[in-house]
C-alpha cells in the first residue's frame, strides 16, 4: 500500500472527517514560485543578518579611544549588535508567516477521540500521514527554500553560540598578583596606616593596599593579626617564609582558599582563622595551614614590615596566587 493509500486509510479508520481543504496556490504555477522566492529571501535575509551579526562581533572597533572627543566608532557596537539580531530573528518569523500563508495547504479537520493505546495498523498509518504532512509543507521539493532555511538555521545557531566567545579572556598575570608592592603601607577601612601599637595582642585588623582613588582592593585584601604573647614561641612559619612576620604580627590573604569568601571570624585563644562560608579553619600560628573544612591550600601570607616613620607596609606582592585553586596552581 502505497504512503497516499495509507494516509486516506488512516484517515477513514480514524474517523477523521475533512471539513475543508485548499491549496494556496497551484503546484508550478507562477504564484507559487513568487512566493518561494519571497520565504527563500526571508530566510536568506535571516542567515545574512546573522552572518553580519558574528562580523561586527569580531570586528568592530568596540574600545575606541578618542584623546581629541572625535567620533567615537565604538558608541555603534551594541545597537549594530542588537539590530542584526534582531533582523534576523524577524526575518526568520516572516519567513515562516510567508510560508505557512503562501505554500501551505489549508485543511481543516475533525476527529472523535479514544481511549487506549492504538492498534498497529493505526501506527502505521500515523506515521504515514506525518510524513505526508512534511511532505505537504513542500520542503522536499522545494529546494530555494530548503537551502535558505538551512543558511538562515545555520547562522542563527551560530549567531546564538558566539556571543559565548566574549566570555573568553586571557587571564594574563591577573591571577598571580595583586596591588601590594614593597613599601606600601597597609591601611585600615577607613584609609588609616597602622602602628604596632595600634593593636592590641590578639587583634586582627583587616588591611588594604592603598591603590589609586582610595578604592579598596578585592584580591589585595589582607588580615594583619597579633599574636597572644603565649603563641609567639609556637608560631612555624612556612619554609621560605620565615621572614614574612614582624616580631609578633603576621599577615595572611583574607580571600579563602576553597571557593573566595572572605575569612573573616578569628579565635584568639587557639589563633584559628575561620571561614564563614563552609566553615573551612586556618591556623594563624602555623603558616594559616588550613586543618578543617573544604579548603586544601593555606591562606597566602604577606611579608611585612615596620617602616621608619613606624607604620606597617608591605615587603613585597604576595609571592603565591591569592584565592581558589585554578588550573596553573597547584601548590
Ligand atoms: S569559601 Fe571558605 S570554606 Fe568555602
Amino acid at each position: 500500500m502505497s504512503r497516499e493509500d495509507l494516509v486516506t486509510l488512516g484517515g477513514k479508520m480514524d474517523g477523521v472527517e475533512v471539513i475543508y481543504s485548499e491549496q494556496p496556490v497551484r503546484p508550478g504555477s507562477p504564484a507559487e514560485r513568487r512566493a518561494e522566492r519571497q520565504v527563500a529571501a526571508a530566510f536568506a535575509g535571516a542567515g545574512l543578518s546573522a552572518l553580519a551579526f558574528m562580523v561586527i562581533f569580531v570586528a568592530w572597533p568596540w574600545q575606541v579611544e578618542t584623546p581629541g572627543g572625535g567620533y567615537d566608532l565604538s558608541a555603534l557596537y551594541t545597537p549594530l549588535l542588537g539590530l542584526m539580531m534582531g533582523l534576523a530573528l524577524t526575518l526568520v518569523g516572516v519567513g515562516v508567516v510567508l510560508w505557512a500563508k503562501k505554500l501551505m495547504p489549508y485543511e481543516v479537520t475533525v476527529q472523535d477521540r479514544h481511549e487506549g493505546a492504538s492498534p498497529e495498523i493505526e501506527r502505521q498509518t500515523t506515521a504515514a500521514t506525518l510524513v505526508a504532512v512534511g511532505n505537504a509543507t513542500g520542503i522536499a521539493r522545494r529546494t530555494l527554500v530548503k537551502r535558505s532555511l538551512g543558511f538562515g538555521g545555520l547562522m542563527l545557531g551560530l549567531m546564538a553560540v558566539f556571543p559565548l566567545g566574549g566570555l573568553i579572556k586571557k587571564p594574563g598575570t591577573a591571577l598571580f598578583e595583586t596591588p601590594w608592592e614593597p613599601g606600601m603601607r597597609l591601611l585600615t577601612l577607613g584609609g588609616l596606616p597602622i602602628r604596632p601599637a595600634d593593636m592590641r595582642p590578639g587583634a586582627l585588623q583587616t588591611v588594604f593596599p592603598p591603590v589609586e582613588g582610595g578604592a579598596r582592593s578585592s584580591d589585595g585584601v589582607a588580615m594583619l593579626i597579633r599574636l597572644l604573647p603565649n603563641q609567639v614561641d609556637e608560631f612555624r612559619p612556612r619554609p621560605g617564609q620565615e621572614d614574612f612576620h614582624w616580631n609578633d604580627f603576621v599577615a595572611y590573604s583574607k580571600i579563602c582558599t576553597h571557593a573566595g569568601c572572605p575569612v573573616s571570624l578569628y579565635e584568639q585563644e587557639t589563633a584559628r582563622i575561620l571561614c564563614p562560608c563552609h566553615q573551612s579553619q586556618f591556623v594563624a600560628t602555623d603558616g594559616a595551614r588550613s586543618i578543617f573544612g573544604p579548603a586544601s591550600r593555606s591562606l597566602p601570607q604577606l611579608a611585612v614590615e615596620v617602616d621608619a616613620d613606624g607604620y606597617f607596609v608591605a615587603k613585597s606582592d604576595f609571592i603565591e596566587p591569592i584565592g581558589p585553586a585554578f588550573w596553573e596552581r597547584s601548590t
